[in-house]
Order: structure tokens, then sequence, then C-alpha cells
């Protein structure tokens, strides 16, 4: 990693002076392909509290100075709301045996270095410390020929199976957010990714 790219963790309430910080990079990186984001800081703030108010969820930041360049969050499933405890509700899991991965964002000129990788490890081990079985992550569905998608595009599918993960069509969660070409929220699918604790 570059000498002057810091990780540092927070947990609960020490997100707090962070977290405009973190929306923002949020509306930055999602607003490329294939989430297309439109998003607002006070969406952002309602969203990112859930992270701040639980006391065993874990942010790591990619602090470059004092600037937030990257960002990975996950939380227990029992933390998270209905909308993404919904599918697993259905089809019998147990939620206190899983973790639930926000996001992993990074500033593109950052990528490809390996932070990706680590904010998998650093998030399974906090996973492994909450006692967590299956740790899970979700990303929207998007048409091959969809009219956005760059025509330089590299899905992180591969990224994602490298590490482990297994894509669960049968798992799934509507979220609602705008679009840079809508005037307003839309549903948008997204199916959840899957790994098994293999060390218990
Ligand atoms: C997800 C993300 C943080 C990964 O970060 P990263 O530092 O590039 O990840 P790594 O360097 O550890 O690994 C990247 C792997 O994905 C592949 N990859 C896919 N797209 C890539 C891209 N745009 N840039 C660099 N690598 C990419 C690389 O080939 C690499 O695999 P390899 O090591 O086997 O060659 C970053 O791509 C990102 O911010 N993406 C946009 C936001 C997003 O879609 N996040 C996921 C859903 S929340």
């Amino acid at each position: 990693m570059s000498e002057d790219l810091r990780l540092i963790h927070c947990q609960g309430a020490a997100l707090d002076p962070y977290l405009d910080a973190l929306g923002q990079l949020r509306i930055t990186v999602f607003r490329e392909f294939p989430y297309l984001y439109d998003g607002s800081l006070e969406y952002e703030r309602d969203y990112l509290r859930t992270y701040a108010a639980a006391e065993q969820s874990l942010v790591v930041l990619v602090l470059r100075g004092s600037d937030v360049v990257g960002a990975t969050t996950c939380i227990p499933m029992t933390a998270e709301g209905p909308e993404f405890q919904e599918a697993f509700v259905r089809a019998g899991y147990d939620l206190s045996q899983i973790c639930y991965f926000g996001e992993s964002i990074l500033l593109p000129e950052l990528r490809g270095r390996g932070l990706g990788k680590e904010f998998f490890r650093r998030r399974e081990a906090h996973a492994r410390e909450l006692g967590a079985q299956i740790t899970t992550f979700c990303a929207v569905d998007r048409p091959e020929d969809h009219p956005q998608r760059p025509a330089d595009y590299r899905p992180l599918s591969g990224l994602w199976q490298q590490q482990g993960y297994e894509r669960h069509p049968e798992l799934q969660c509507i979220l609602n957010w705008k679009e840079n070409h809508e005037s307003e929220e839309s549903p948008k699918t997204l199916t959840f990714w899957l790994k098994k604790r293999q060390d218990s």
C-alpha cells in the first residue's frame, strides 16, 4: 500500500465525525455504473446512521491525509433493516449467524492494488469475532446490455468468487434509490452473495 494511505477502524459512534465524508464518498463512487446513484447527503446520513448506532458494526476507512478516500462496512444482520433481513428470514436462516457487508468503495485511482481484498480480510475477521457463521453482501442486478455500461467495465464477480463467495439468486432484496436519469427513486433488485465460515 502507498505510504500516504492509512486504514482506521471505527465502531459505532466513533464513526460520527466521518459520517459526511463517508456519505460524500459513497455518492461519488456509486454515481458510476452499475449503481448510477444520484445521491444526497440527507439520504446518506439516514443510511449511515444504522452503522453509527450499532456498537457491533465495523467501518474501515482509508484516509489520505485527512480525506476519506475509501471505506468498507459490516454489521450484524440483526442490526440491519428489514429490507435486508427479509429474504433470509423467508429462507429459514438464523439471522444471528449472519454478518452483513454493506459496501466496499475506493476512489478509482486507488483500485487494483489489493485494498478490496484487505477489506474482505478485515470484515471476515470482525465477523469471526462476532461468532457469525455466514458473511454476505448484495450487488445490484444489471443486464449485460445495459445502455450505461461502459465498454471497459470490469465486473467484480471474479473478485468475489476468488474470495470464496457464491451468488444466491434465491436471496434478493429490493432497494430504492434515484438513478442519474430519474426524477425520483425507483426500486432496484439486488442479489446476495454468501460465504460460509470454514474454520468452525
Ligand atoms: C470494490 C473495490 C473497493 C475493490 O477494490 P480494489 O482495491 O480494486 O480491489 P483489489 O485490488 O483487492 O482487487 C481487485 C480485483 O478485481 C479486479 N477488478 C475488477 N474491476 C477492477 C477495477 N475497476 N479496477 C481494478 N481492479 C478491478 C482486479 O483484476 C483484481 O483482481 P486480481 O487481483 O485477481 O487481478 C473497488 O473496485 C470499488 O470501489 N468499486 C466501485 C464500488 C463497488 O462497486 N463496490 C462493490 C459493491 S459495494
